[in-house]
């Protein structure tokens, strides 16, 4: 959910952050769960948004020139102490406002209609039936389903303004008076239970708002291209690489924009998958011939890992080695050209999330690992700190970045070393857990399922177990199998993978590698799991 107080902070630093352009639309967020995911939506209709606090005034509004506004959603009553309020000064900058639930009931509140606390909520699915479609509900069918959810209903619309819509629980469910350029939906259009909800959007800001519809991965590449040469000039930039999508993409961008002014650091921690410090490699130096130092460390780390169990312990020493390596060849690399800039991956969920700020996101501590020290002596470059991730993707696949790498699902900095757990990640063990973790990418990949899982991947425990294979007891190794879905990590359901597909995978691992004898898998979602298991 976002977090609208924290948001407060971001809109107070966001006039002195560099833009992308201004913002066609601004979303303004009443704390309401969705409010990020209308953001996308409008973006995904082609319109660059940017979400601020419901409180950012209107003078932070105005200073955008945005050709739209969105009142989001919230928790709140307008009758509750301490709601959120509506500046009214946002009715009086000429471009039309939406509110959607909880910005739809504010206007009403304000404009002289009737909302009242309902006896009963409407939460999930509802039959939405269209007495008017007027400008905004134009073209649709007249019967539709919606997604609710609120208690506080809207009875009456506000004098000169038409009702368009009504549910078994909401006399008005929809309103607008065009002249005036206010509509209001008590539905949520973006969310995919409105199956309607995308056209209703695109009419709001193609139709009503005129907006151009041109924010594309194309432009997006384009004006960060332009907005990163304006930041560096000549100077040297240093990026780390870790092969994640962000970092990656990032990259792309800034070798784009400035050539060899540009050198990554690629650091092999030795906790990497299969082959994947090949891939980054040969993607970055051999096709995009982006100036590339690969340190190889695995000696390095594996030494600084002997005979540590514990998964924070393991995690610090990982993350303290990260930035001492990073920091040599930083050193190295400013030795021969000093540079005064470090890209970093930073993206607009982070920025929302942490509050915005003008340095660079607060990530969790302990998703820290492969991140750098906040005293760093760098300029920074975030040239992904306006994007969501899905943005994020597609400026991957815009710059010609091999399908696996724009695809490639999370992956902890702190590798498969965490992923060892109870006992010390040996090159033996890692080894064994790479081999097991292929097999299991191969078939999932195969099974076309990749994309649709948030994560998959195998945890090796520190324990054997007894079984027989070919008349021989054996006394082998246990591979647990994680695969779950999820939308941000903050939750996760384990996912249903096909038993045909178990048995496969199961099969291939205790007859290809040696040491496994049993293959289990985890069914705990998240909370109250974790989806690591360390
Ligand atoms: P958990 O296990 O907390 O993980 O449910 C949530 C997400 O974070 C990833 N993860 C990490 N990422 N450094 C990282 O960069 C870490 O130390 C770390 N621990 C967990 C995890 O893979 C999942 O996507």
């Amino acid at each position: 959910m976002s977090d609208a107080a924290g948001l407060h902070e971001a809109a107070a630093d966001a006039p002195v952050l560099p833009r992308p352009a201004d913002a066609e639309v601004v979303v303004l967020d009443f704390g309401g769960q969705y409010s990020q995911l209308i953001a996308r939506r409008v973006r995904e209709c082609g319109v660059f948004s940017e979400l601020l606090p419901h409180d950012v005034g209107a003078a932070a509004v105005a200073q955008r020139s945005p050709r739209g506004l969105i009142l989001s959603g919230g928790p709140a009553s307008v009758y509750a102490d301490g709601a959120p309020k509506l500046d009214p000064e946002l009715l009086n900058l000429g471009i039309p406002v939406l509110g959607i639930c909880y910005g739809m009931q504010l206007l009403v509140h304000d404009l002289g209609g009737r909302v009242e606390q309902a006896q009963i909520g409407e939460f999930g699915r509802s039959d939405l039936h269209v007495v008017d479609p007027g400008r905004l509900l134009a073209g649709l069918p007249r019967e539709q389903k919606c997604w609710m959810s609120h208690r506080d209903t809207v009875y009456e619309a506000p004098a000169g303004f038409t009702s368009l819509a009504s549910s078994s629980a909401s006399p008005v469910a929809a309103f607008e008076a065009v002249e005036r350029g206010i509509y209001g939906i008590q539905f949520h259009p973006e969310v995919v239970h409105t199956p309607y909800g995308q056209q209703i959007l695109t009419t709001f800001l193609a139709d009503v708002c005129g907006c151009d519809q041109d924010w594309t991965a194309a432009s997006i590449v384009e004006e960060q291209i332009a907005m990163i040469r304006a930041q560096v000039g000549d100077g040297a930039v240093i990026c780390g690489l870790s092969g994640g999508v962000d970092s990656s993409v990032a990259a792309l961008l800034v070798h784009r924009a400035i050539g060899d002014q540009l050198t990554c650091v690629f650091v092999d921690h030795g906790l990497m998958r299969k082959g994947e410090g090949e891939q980054v490699i040969a993607a970055f130096r051999d096709t995009f011939k982006v100036p590339l130092v690969a340190v190889e460390a695995e000696q390095r780390f594996l030494a600084k890992l002997d005979g540590i169990s514990d998964p924070e312990t393991k995690r610090k020493v990982i993350g303290r080695e990260f930035i001492r390596v990073f920091e040599e060849e930083a050193a190295a690399i400013s030795e021969r050209h000093p540079a005064r800039f470090l890209v970093q991956g930073t993206l607009y969920s982070d920025v929302i999330e942490s509050g915005g700020g003008s340095g660079s996101a607060t990530i969790k501590s302990h998703h820290n690992v492969g991140g750098l020290p906040e005293d760093n002596q760098f300029e920074l470059v975030e040239p992904l700190r306006f994007l969501f991730k899905d943005e994020v993707r597609a400026v991957g696949a815009e710059l010609g970045l091999p399908e696996r790498l724009v695809w490639r699902q999370p992956f902890p900095g702190p590798g498969l070393a965490i992923r060892i757990v109870g006992g010390t990640a040996t090159k033996q063990r890692l080894d064994l857990l790479r081999d097991a973790d292929h097999i299991l990418q191969d078939e999932i990949r195969k099974a076309g399922l990749y994309r649709s899982l948030w994560q998959s991947f195998c945890v090796l425990p520190d324990i054997r177990t007894v079984g027989v294979q070919g008349d021989e007891r054996t006394y082998g190794s246990v591979v647990v199998v994680r695969a779950v879905t999820s939308d941000d990590a903050m939750t996760a359901d384990w996912a249903r993978l096909p038993y045909d597909l178990l048995e496969q995978i199961a099969s291939r691992m205790i007859n290809e590698l040696r040491d496994v004898n049993r293959v289990v898998l985890d069914i705990t979602s998240k909370p109250p799991g974790t989806i690591e298991w360390e």
